[in-house]
């Protein structure tokens, strides 16, 4: 069985993140994607609500799970038995970070290696804090982000 590990913060998650998960299950049996912690962000929605969204959104499509880490991203993939990370770009802005975190996962467990997807153009340009940026404001969200995020960022703004 092939296997990949998708992490990310998933603050919230976005169209452009279905997409990737929806394409790396093509190509994988199993994605096992991670919700985990940056220390560099100060989420919107705790990890069980980043869980949960992710799993309504991804209701119905098999071989996909969704998991909350307090752990490094290299140990669960370890656990889990799964040697490959993917990550995804978007625009060259994306890859001295995204070369920087790879080569730590490396360094940290050379047996892992991260593998990197090319956000779909249409999606190039949507981001989390983006998203989050909107909702500050108390803009429309429903372009960026899937319908079950678009009722959760409103009763977070109700609260
Ligand atoms: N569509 C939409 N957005 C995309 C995207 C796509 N296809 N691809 C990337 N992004 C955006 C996200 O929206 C996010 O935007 P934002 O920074 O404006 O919020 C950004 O790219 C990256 O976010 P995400 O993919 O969620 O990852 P992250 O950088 O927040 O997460 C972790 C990094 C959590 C994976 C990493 O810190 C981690 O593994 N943490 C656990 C501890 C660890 O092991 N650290 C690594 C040691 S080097």
């Amino acid at each position: 069985m092939k296997s990949i590990l998708y992490p990310g913060s998933f603050d919230p998650v976005t169209h452009g993140h279905i997409d990737v998960i929806l394409r790396l299950r093509k190509a994988f049996d199993r994605v096992l994607v991670v919700v985990a912690n940056s220390t560099r962000k100060n989420y919107l929605f705790s990890s069980a609500e980043r869980v949960q969204l992710l799993q309504e959104a991804l209701r119905g499509v098999d071989g996909v799970l969704v998991q909350a880490s307090d752990e490094l991203t290299v140990k669960v993939a370890q656990r889990e038995n799964i040697s490959l990370i993917a990550r995804s770009v978007r625009t060259t802005s994306d890859w001295e970070y995204e070369y920087a975190m790879a080569d730590a996962n490396k360094k940290l467990s050379p047996g892992i290696e991260t593998l990197f997807i090319m956000a779909d153009p249409k999606y190039a340009f949507i981001s989390s804090s983006l998203v989050r940026e909107i909702v500050a404001f108390g803009g429309e969200t429903a372009e960026f982000v899937p319908a079950n995020v678009v009722k959760a960022i409103q009763l977070k703004g109700k609260k």
